[in-house]
């Protein structure tokens, strides 16, 4: 499913040149091409109508790729009317009429790979390795979510009883979904519930984070070749507080699928709750962590080091699933903290397309001022333990943070999810692990976890003890596999269902039970 991993704690496999080599020829076409974006409605939109927002690449502000129009409030409301009035067609296609959309979508993404690495490189500051990775998992996503769809919206089943009445239980979806996504995993997590909520028969109004709407549109337009019609589908572009309260306040709004920062989404349950009139709506937020890793004292420290870096560091620590507390046994921990400095020295921070790169860019200032002010703040604090040197020639123009590892007192330090390369350590002692357990439960989110210990009994029994909806033993913590790992967080990390699992699809449907006395 996956294309090469990183294996060294530089982050480099020797192989991936020569692997990516026929990508970055097909690629070349795309990296000086300009895009123009608008909302993709079910009816014209008038261009004058709304504003206009250029495009620039996160590495080099200098470039621009294009501009995006968002949609106004009023484009918002007739959407909403076209997405409302397409429903019950919609939910009466037959669900294998759906998946065959799902599936065409996927073969176009797969064979649009080049392009769509390039946009996720070009807008969301992407590693082409990550792209890759990116792309595949929208494209399993697809194939995932298609497969199940036709198992759960079948026919309707019979349930004979006791009575002489007949009985049928039947599945089909709930009316308009708003699928609010973030820039983190602009093509996979844009897609993924984009697509879950239109395979189970719900029309669908998507709205991608301002920092990457252009590839989301890309990927709309994709989706319409596919075969997705126009008003089951529609794309919104624009400011998540002006387009989100629209959506989010209108009694239409059957279901909300969002991806995002926890204060976010109680913003959106609470306008939600507030609507007056309204049915009682379905919520899947899928939001932050705080993700820990326990490293016991008959760990490998060398292992624990690649692990560690790739689960902080990848992505420029930008993926929800990503370290930022890692908790190392007294016994263990000046070996671990060693290894782990010589190999942050040795990370290469800079242009993500540039295939010897590890770390690109953050996704823009405000990113970057929020982390550096934590970075700064820690260093003050005399608290500094490792940080990656930046070659100024390289990253002056773009939004880079150098990655950095800090000592701190334990989980509580930490007032809320620091978004990129930023990892803590905590030292314990052997007869505090309960405290640590306790303390990292306590905390309130629960997304990824890894333990790495060679006493497998240790591991089992940490990785049971801990509340985290994806719990890694004696590997990194990042890059859930769609249909094998299903992904999803607890407590402050999400309500679940897991996407990519086998529950996801039941929380866009409704269930009817027909009794006939006839
Ligand atoms: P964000 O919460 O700032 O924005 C997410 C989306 O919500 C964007 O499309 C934004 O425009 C929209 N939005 C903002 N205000 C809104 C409002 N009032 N009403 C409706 N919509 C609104 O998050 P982000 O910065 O785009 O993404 C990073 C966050 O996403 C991190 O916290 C990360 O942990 C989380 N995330 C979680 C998962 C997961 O699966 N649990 C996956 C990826 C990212
Ligand atoms: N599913 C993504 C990961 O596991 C967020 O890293």
């Amino acid at each position: 499913l996956y294309g090469p991993r990183r294996r060294n704690a530089r982050g480099v496999n020797l192989n991936i040149r020569s692997h990516y080599d026929p990508l970055m020829e097909q690629m070349a076409g795309f990296m000086e091409k300009t895009y123009t974006a608008r909302p993709l409605l079910a009816f014209e939109v008038d261009d004058n109508a709304s504003s206009t927002h250029a495009v620039t690449c996160p590495f080099d502000r200098r470039q621009r790729l294009g501009s995006i129009q968002w949609v106004t409030a009023e484009q918002t409301a007739r959407a909403l009317d076209a997405a409302w009035a397409a429903f019950p067609d919609w939910d009466a296609t037959p669900a294998t009429e759906r998946a065959a959309i799902l599936r065409r979508f996927a073969d176009l993404l797969e064979s649009h790979m080049p392009e769509l690495m390039t946009l996720c490189s070009r807008e969301g500051g992407k590693l082409l390795t990550d792209g890759v990775d990116e792309i595949k998992e929208a494209v399993d996503f697809c194939r995932y979510y298609a497969m199940r769809a036709e198992d759960i919206f079948a026919e309707p089943i019979e349930l004979p009883g006791p009575t002489g009445e007949s009985n049928t239980f039947e599945m089909g979806g709930k009316g308009v979904f708003a699928a609010i996504s973030p820039w983190n995993f602009p093509v996979a997590i844009f897609c993924g519930q984009m697509v879950a909520a239109a395979v189970s028969g719900n029309t669908v109004l998507a709205k991608p984070a301002e920092q990457t709407s252009l590839i989301a549109h890309r990927v709309v337009e994709l989706l319409y070749t596919a075969g997705m019609p126009r008003n089951v589908v529609q794309l919104l572009p624009g400011d998540g507080e002006t387009v989100g309260s629209v959506l989010t306040g209108d009694p239409r709004i059957t279901g909300v699928a969002f991806t995002g920062g926890t204060d976010t989404a109680r913003v959106i349950n609470r306008a939600l709750a507030a609507r007056e009139n309204a049915p009682l709506p379905t919520l899947v937020a899928e939001t932050g962590g705080l993700n820990a890793m326990i490293v016991d004292s008959t760990a490998l420290p060398e292992q624990v080091v690649v692990d560690v870096i790739q689960s902080a560091f990848q992505s420029a620590g930008q993926r929800c699933s990503a370290l930022r507390v890692l908790y190392l046994q007294e016994d263990v921990a000046d070996r671990v903290i060693e290894i782990l400095t010589g190999a942050m020295q040795e990370l290469r921070v800079g242009d993500p397309r540039d295939l010897g790169t590890d770390v690109g860019p953050v996704i823009d200032e405000d990113a970057k001022a929020q982390l550096q002010a934590h970075i700064d703040a820690l260093t003050d604090e005399g608290r500094l333990i490792a940080q990656t040197p930046l070659d100024e020639t390289i990253t002056q123009h773009g939004t880079f943070v150098a990655p950095a590892a800090f000592a701190i007192d334990g989980i509580d330090a930490l007032a809320s999810e620091k978004f990129g390369p930023v990892l803590h350590i905590v030292r314990y002692q052997a007869d505090e692990l309960d405290q640590v357990i306790d303390a990292i439960n306590a905390r309130g989110y629960g997304l990824t976890f890894g333990v790495h210990s060679r006493n497998a009994t240790f591991a089992e029994d940490v990785a049971r003890r801990i509340r985290a909806g994806n719990v890694y033993i004696n590997r990194n913590i990042i890059g859930a596999v769609v249909g094998v790992q299903p992904f999803g967080g607890q407590g402050l990390s999400g309500t679940g269902p897991k996407a990519g699992g086998p529950n996801y699809l039941q929380r866009f449907a409704s269930e009817k039970t027909v009794t006939n006395n006839t």
